[in-house]
This record gives C-alpha cells, structure tokens and sequence, in this order.
C-alpha cells in the first residue's frame, strides 16, 4: 500500500507549474471530491498532475507531465495499477477505485489541454481576412513646404517660375546691388550673419538677392519666384527666429506698373486668404523699390474689428494686437538703381517685386501660436498638416 502512494508521488516534479484544474475540467470540483472520497491521497496527488498539466505551457510541457503519470512502462498511475492485483481485496477496492477515477482525471486533463494549446496556436496562425489592413506609416511635405507649393502653384499660375539662389550670399548682392548704401541704417534692421574670416560674405538676410543675380544673368520680360531659406541674428521668441523662409517675386517688363502689382497681390491674397478678404496697400521705405509698400489684410482673428470676445468682455485682439489689419508682405517698384546695378535701362523697363515670409503666412492660416514649432521636427506637430 505504501507502495502504491510512493510510486504514485515518485514520478512528480518539483519543478513543473501549477494552474487552477477548474479552467481546463469544468466538474473538477465533483471529480476532486469523488476522489477524496475514495482517497485523500490518490486525491492529493491527482490534483499536483493536473494542475501541472493546467500550467503546460506548450506541447513539450504537456507531453512531460502526460508521460510521469500514464506512459506506458513507467508512469506514475500505469505503475501504481499494477501493483492493484496483489492487494487484498478490501485494499483492491478501494486503490482500484480511486486511482482509476485518477487515471481518467489525468487522462481528460491531459485531452482537455491539449485541445486548448492546439486552438492558441491556431489562432496566432489564423489570418483574419476581416480585420482592417494596417496602414503603412507614409510621411508628408513639412507645413512649411505645402505652403511654398501652395504659393508657388499660384504664382506660375500666373506666368511666375522659379528661380533659386545661393543662401550663402556676397554683401554686394544682398545689400549693394539692391541699393543699400555701405552705412545705410537699413542694413541694420537685417541683423546680418557674417561668414567667420570674409566680411564681404554674408547668410542671406532676405530672398531679394535673388532678382540681382536673375537679372544679371536673364533678359527681360522677366517673371520669376524666389523661394528660400533666409537667416537674421535676432532674438528667437515665439515671432522670431534667426532662420525663416521668403518667397520673392519680381516681374520686369516694358510698361509694367503699380496697378499691375496690386492685381498681383489681391490675386494673391484672394487664393491664399479668402476672396472677399479686405487688403490695403501703406507706403513704407525698403532702398530696392520706389514706392515702396507694405501689404495689409484684414485680421482674419478678430474679422477687423480689433477686439475678440473675452470672458470679462471684449479684449484687444492679440493677432492684430487692436490695429484691425495684419502685415503680410513688402512690395513696391524696382528701384531705377537695382536696375542700373544689373545693367537695365531703367527708361525702358519698369518692374515690381514682392517679398513675403513663409511662417507668417503659415501661422495666420492655421492659427499656429509659436513660430519655434516649426523647426522642432515634433510628429505631433507636423502630423497635423
Ligand atoms: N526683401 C524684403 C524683406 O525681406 C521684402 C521685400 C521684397 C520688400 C520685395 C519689397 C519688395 O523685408
């Protein structure tokens, strides 16, 4: 007899897991309590093999435990029976009851396990052919970039290409040749990069260098887009940085004139904007255009009204800080000395030319509050547009 539990124990492993019988068997319970009934210790012992094999983690695992208790020439339960004849028979009934009741236990354990780890790995293998593909992650241009091909789209809609030039500029055509005389204060308000050992050699402070060299190098009629990276040494804040983006235009004919250039802008400013969107056109110094002006429309924030609702009542519009209009770009009449600078008789051809800041134009049409984002490279920022 002490045969029998010993043989039942010896096959059991310290090292195998142990789960809750009642996931894989539903009747456990019944079955646990039929078996106590019979034998607390055939019980206990059934119930360490079952919950072992509960705890398989693949068909390996499963095969062990199978095998300690019911492989043929040497398991734990195969053994323990075989021993059942030679009891007595008061000792046969009892034995012979309980430890079939736990071979069957096992058995069915054993089944129920294996159906369970056969229907896992089916399902990691099955292909839903319902389920939703997953979208490949695809990259776009920089708001920056759609914005450029947004102008760019509408100004060689109307005739405009691209002309491209270098963001390492010489003094001389960032400034000399555009009419900047050598101490002329408006040089001071570009807050200029100078490149370290040259002094004639400078980052772009604007895209108008750009008419220089096309103009030196093209005849007119000329009508050409300068798109472009530009730097200035200020103070970044959330207006301000030292590198930002232009687009310059600039159209040379004979006969062209101021009216010309106000179809162009309100051309501009009706696609970019909104059609019905009020501009105006103020007179303001740049030395490379005669007149010179600033374009304005009305603020988009405050609908020109100059103040916006706020809880205690209205407050001063922080977009056009009360003034009603917004800044958009300079403009105004190539200067008669830009062209004598590049060999253009000024008595015969007349142009206009128009300079506007990417980022600006980015932040009034999408309501972005910090010009910083838009170098951050955040995705969660970027991803937006
Ligand atoms: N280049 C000027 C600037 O950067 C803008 C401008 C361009 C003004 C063309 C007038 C004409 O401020």
């Amino acid at each position: 007899m002490s045969d029998v539990r010993s043989l039942l124990a010896a096959r059991l492993d310290p090292a195998w897991g142990r789960a809750e019988p009642s996931g894989l068997l539903a009747d456990w319970p019944e079955r646990l309590a039929a078996l106590s009934a019979a034998s607390a210790e055939v019980a206990s012992i059934t119930a360490d093999y079952v919950s072992a094999i509960a705890a398989a983690g693949d068909a390996a695992a499963l095969q062990s435990v199978r095998n300690a208790a019911l492989s043929r020439e040497s398991g734990a339960f195969t053994e323990a029976l075989a021993l059942v004849p030679s009891l007595s028979v008061d000792e046969k009934r009892v034995w012979g009851k309980a430890l079939n009741l736990g071979r069957k236990a096992v058995e069915d354990a054993d089944k129920a396990r294996r159906a369970q780890l056969e229907a896992a790995r089916e399902a990691d293998h099955a292909l839903d052919v319902t389920l939703p593909g997953r979208e490949p992650w695809t990259g776009r241009p920089h708001v920056l970039a759609q914005v450029r091909d947004d102008l760019l789209d509408l100004f060689h809609g109307l005739g405009f290409s691209v002309y491209t030039s270098p963001e390492v500029e010489l003094d001389e055509y960032n400034f000399g040749k555009l009419n900047f005389a050598a101490d002329h204060p408006a040089r001071d308000a570009h807050d200029t990069y100078f490149v370290e050992g040259a002094s004639d050699v400078v980052l772009r402070t604007h895209t108008s260098p750009g008419w220089v060299r096309a103009m030196e190098e093209r005849k007119p009629p000329l009508r050409l887009v300068f798109p472009g990276r530009v730097y200035r040494a200020e103070a970044v804040d959330a207006s301000h940085m030292d590198q930002f983006h232009q687009i310059d235009g600039l159209f040379v004919d004979r006969d062209v004139s101021m009216a010309d250039l106000k179809a162009t802008l309100n051309t501009f400013a009706r696609a970019i904007y909104r059609a019905d969107l009020p501009t105006r056109i103020i007179p303001i110094y740049f030395p490379f255009v005669e007149p010179g002006v600033q374009m304005d429309v009305q603020c988009v924030r405050c609908d020109g009204r100059g103040h916006v609702p706020g809880e205690e009542g209205a407050r001063r519009c922080p977009v056009c800080k009360g003034t009603q209009w917004v800044e958009v770009l300079g403009a105004g009449m190539v200067h008669p000395n830009v062209f004598r600078a590049v060999g253009i008789d000024p008595e015969e051809y007349t142009g206009f030319a128009f300079g506007m800041g990417l980022e600006r134009i980015a932040m009034g049409r999408y309501g972005i509050p910090e010009i910083r984002l838009f170098l951050e490279n955040d995705l969660r920022f970027l991803g937006q547009f």
